[in-house]
């Protein structure tokens, strides 16, 4: 009898122990394990669905982190995903820094004190709307570099920084008792090209850090990675622990778009999908699931919104569309990390930019999601919560913190204190050349570059890439900008006598953080190339003889200047040009809190409070306010200063209680509907015509023989259900050779009809991401036309036409036309 009760005592205690760790164990700093069973993760051996709440800890003020868990913890998350951002840590080659904002450590130590497991992300390219997407841009010093690829520099800087994270992390693992149960090996890969030996290195890489004892067989120190002439076939073997049962290495997977897995993806690594809220989540793991049965399935980028850009429309998503998706998901097992679940901002000058084209993002990183900017839940916070109540093994829910400060407002002041540009000019190189930014050893801010100019008698043409954003001068007469947003690239210049200065001003923004353009050199890249017609002949001059004086936009380097002048005391140009530099002005608060800082009688620039970097500026929106949290407030007097490169209408800032995301103040609409721009089809034969299948996927249209032109027209003349809007997600043009034609050139020249609401202009077709459409306005009458200027003529045998990822395929087309002319 006795022996019986204590059987079953133990039984209950044996019981207990493997039901308590799966909750608890992220708290309690026991070693487990994380790892891959049949259709499941497997925590400490019990099947497992990962609830993850992606969030970045350089776009949350470090006080705030902790509240910014236990929301996520809120929202019934398990688990917090991040990115470790490369450039963050390493902003000068060779000095690392892992203290204050940048202690990812830390943040993964409040996470397991708040019970919440982590998914690593630790790149080395990330992505993210981030400043060349987490690479530091000192790689660029290295001209020929080979970024993301075996480039020999490239992966030895890689190893050296990753190790660094592993000194940080490893001791974090489940294994070692930590909250970190997966380490992604770098991110998209299929997105930037095929090179499967390049992410094998890089698995390796992290499967030598984060492994439990080095293993000797592997080449020993030194050489912890394919080198010595082994190459990565050699080592695909996986390690016992690599995801299999129990063991001491963390489990490693890979996250890609489900069209793009198959080019890179590795058979020893868990595979994760990528796709945003509305999308077919069956057919999104359709291929998955035939190649491996087997396999846990994970969205491992649910996109519950999307990011800004300078110029375009606040982007937002339905709660409804996210919600349904992720309650499907778990209703299926499918685990996700939902993309934001808090965005936060990309404070100072670390917000990137996207490609084709350059189309920088906005400093705020809101992204639509449940947790907004500044920490608060928004109706899609409470809506996702009440569905997550579902899954949550019948407990309460957590509940919602309170958050750390309260809003306040700041009444209207001016910011009378001004010095130019100019006067923070420290130092001038005298080059025959232009130069680049980085090749002035110089990562951020602005450079001015002047030359003489020849005599010309008359109108000329001055032609210069700028990265990004050139405003020109001859002597002090203000000529006009060149704006890379715009793909402008010339401008023209008056006549000009011998020897009058030339003047270029050049400000960069983020580096392109996505697509094969993340080699993004700042500054003047090219030639400065003026063309004239002289007495009937064409004369061009290849400007020389520099003098650019670099001004990096570092706090320290200008804060103590902008003393000198009442800005009453400054002579605006005759030109009417508004004085250019830096502004510096004061507020007092008798309580603190956070605000939002609204700049839109300001031009272009960056800004800072207290010190701290908050972000860039841009007149032209969307976002006219910039997020100012309260811990970097005090009581009393605090600084502000503003620099303004184009010169604002008026130095006044008020901080108003809420953001103003969504407000546009452009020169013309950004919509394509000029008339003029429409092609007279009547009478052209079109290269290709009939009906697209229905259904999600891409679909791939054949021509009977290779056509040439400059311009492509896709006319929908009707969708497949009737009374939708016409929707396409993404198009790609065939050369002769079959192989995808770059849409770098691509600009859309004409469309009836765009959504404006929401951001579904044309450019979405080319934008590379097959989660954002181009989709005509509700009132529009078919057909509908879609015009895409090709920057040059082309030879084109196919067409590849993707519809809306969304179940159905809402908008797709049916009847078709395709013209090249
Ligand atoms: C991809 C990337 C992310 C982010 C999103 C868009 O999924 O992996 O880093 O850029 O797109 O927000
Ligand atoms: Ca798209």
């Amino acid at each position: 009898m006795l022996n019986a009760k204590r059987l079953f005592q133990s039984l209950l205690l044996a019981v207990c122990m493997t039901a308590i760790p799966t909750h608890l164990q992220a708290a309690e700093g026991k070693p487990g394990t994380f790892t891959v069973g049949n259709k499941t993760f497997l925590l400490n051996g019990q099947p497992f669905v990962v609830k993850a709440a992606e969030v970045h800890y350089p776009r949350i003020p470090r006080p705030y982190w902790e509240h910014r868990i236990k929301m996520c913890k809120a929202l019934g998350m398990n688990t917090l995903c991040l990115y470790v951002f490369w450039n963050i840590h390493e902003q000068r080659e060779g000095e690392f820094d892992f203290t204050g904002n940048n202690d990812v450590a830390e943040f993964c130590r409040l996470a397991q004190k708040n019970g919440m497991y982590v998914i690593v992300r630790p790149g080395p390219y990330v992505c993210a709307e981030w400043e060349m997407g987490g690479l530091p841009w000192w790689l660029l010093k290295k001209k020929d570099i080979k970024l993301r690829e075996r480039d020999p520099y490239f992966m030895e800087r890689v190893k050296i920084f990753e190790e660094k994270v592993g000194e940080q992390l490893k001791p974090l693992t489940i294994q070692n008792g930590g909250p970190i149960i997966m380490i992604q090996v770098e991110n998209e890969y299929g997105s930037y090209g095929e090179d499967k030996p390049y992410v094998k290195e890089i698995r390796d890489c992290l499967r030598e850090i984060y492994s439990p004892t080095p293993d000797p067989s592997r080449g020993g120190e030194g050489s912890k990675y394919s080198q010595n002439g082994k190459t990565a076939e050699d080592v695909t073997t996986p390690l016992p622990s690599a995801g299999g049962a129990g063991g001491g290495a963390p489990l490693f997977f890979q996250c890609d778009w489900s069209s793009n897995f198959e080019k890179n993806g590795l058979d020893d690594l868990t595979w994760t999908m990528n796709f945003g809220t509305g999308a077919n989540i069956d057919q999104q793991f359709r291929r998955l699931g035939e190649l491996r049965p087997n396999a846990p399935k994970m969205c491992s980028e649910f996109w519950s919104g999307w990011f800004d850009k300078w110029g375009a429309r606040h982007e937002t998503r339905p709660a409804k569309d996210m919600v349904e998706g992720m309650d499907e998901m778990l209703s299926k097992g499918i685990s996700f990390s939902l993309y934001m679940t808090h965005g936060g901002t990309s404070f100072g000058h670390w917000a990137g930019a996207n490609s084709p084209g350059f189309a920088p993002d906005v400093t705020s990183y809101d992204y639509d999601a449940p947790i907004n900017e500044w920490g608060l839940a928004t109706p899609k916070f409470w809506e996702l919560r009440t569905m997550m109540q579902k899954y949550n093994d019948g407990k309460k829910m957590p509940t919602v913190p309170k958050a750390p400060m309260p809003i306040i407002t700041v009444p209207k002041f001016e910011l009378t204190e001004f010095c130019h540009l100019w006067t923070c000019i420290t130092t001038e190189i005298e080059s025959r050349d232009l130069k680049t930014f980085e090749e002035l050893n110089m990562g951020w801010g602005c450079a001015y570059y002047r030359t003489q100019l020849p005599e010309i008698p008359v109108q000329s043409v001055l032609t210069l890439e700028v990265h990004d954003y050139a405003q020109i001068w001859i002597g002090n007469k203000f000529i006009g900008k060149i704006d890379r947003v715009k793909n402008e690239k010339s401008i023209t210049l008056p006549p000009v006598k011998k020897g009058e200065q030339l003047t270029i001003l050049v400000e960069a923004m983020g580096r392109i953080n996505f697509g094969r353009a993340i080699k993004d050199f700042k500054g003047l890249p090219g030639n400065a190339i003026v063309e004239a017609e002289v007495d009937g002949n064409e004369v061009n001059w290849n400007l020389k003889n520099w003098r650019i004086q670099p001004i990096p936009d570092d706090y320290d380097a200008f804060a103590h200047q902008v003393t000198t002048t009442d800005i009453k005391d400054v002579i605006v140009p005759s030109d009417g040009k508004k004085a250019l530099g830096y502004y510096r002005g004061y507020f007092n608060l008798k309580k603190v809190g956070d605000t939002f800082l609204n700049f839109e009688t300001w031009g272009k620039g960056q800004v800072w409070v207290n010190g701290h970097a908050m972000g860039r500026i841009w007149s032209i929106g969307p976002q006219q306010t910039l997020y100012v949290p309260g811990c970097w407030l005090k009581k009393g007097k605090n600084e502000i200063i503003v620099l303004d490169i184009v010169g604002p209408k008026e130095a006044v800032v008020w901080g108003q209680a809420e953001p103003e995301l969504n407000k546009l103040q452009l020169e013309q609409s950004n919509k394509h509907n000029n008339i003029g721009d429409k092609p007279d089809l009547n009478s052209a034969t079109p290269v290709a015509a009939g009906a697209f299948k229905a259904g999600n996927g891409w679909q791939t249209i054949k021509f009977n023989a290779p056509q040439k032109g400059r311009f492509l027209a896709i006319e929908c003349l009707s969708t497949q259900k009737d009374g939708d809007r016409v929707a396409i997600a993404e198009l790609y043009l065939q050369g002769q050779d079959g192989k995808r034609l770059s849409r770098e050139p691509w600009k859309t020249k004409y469309a009836n009809s765009e959504e404006e609401n929401g951001n579904h202009l044309g450019d979405k077709v080319f934008d590379l991401q097959e989660s954002t459409y181009w989709q005509t306005e509700k009132s529009a009458q078919a057909p509908h036309l879609l015009v895409i200027d090709l920057g040059s003529v082309q030879t084109v045998s196919a067409l590849e036409y993707l519809p809306r990822a969304e179940q159905g395929a809402p908008g797709s087309v049916k009847d078709f036309k395709i013209y090249l002319y």
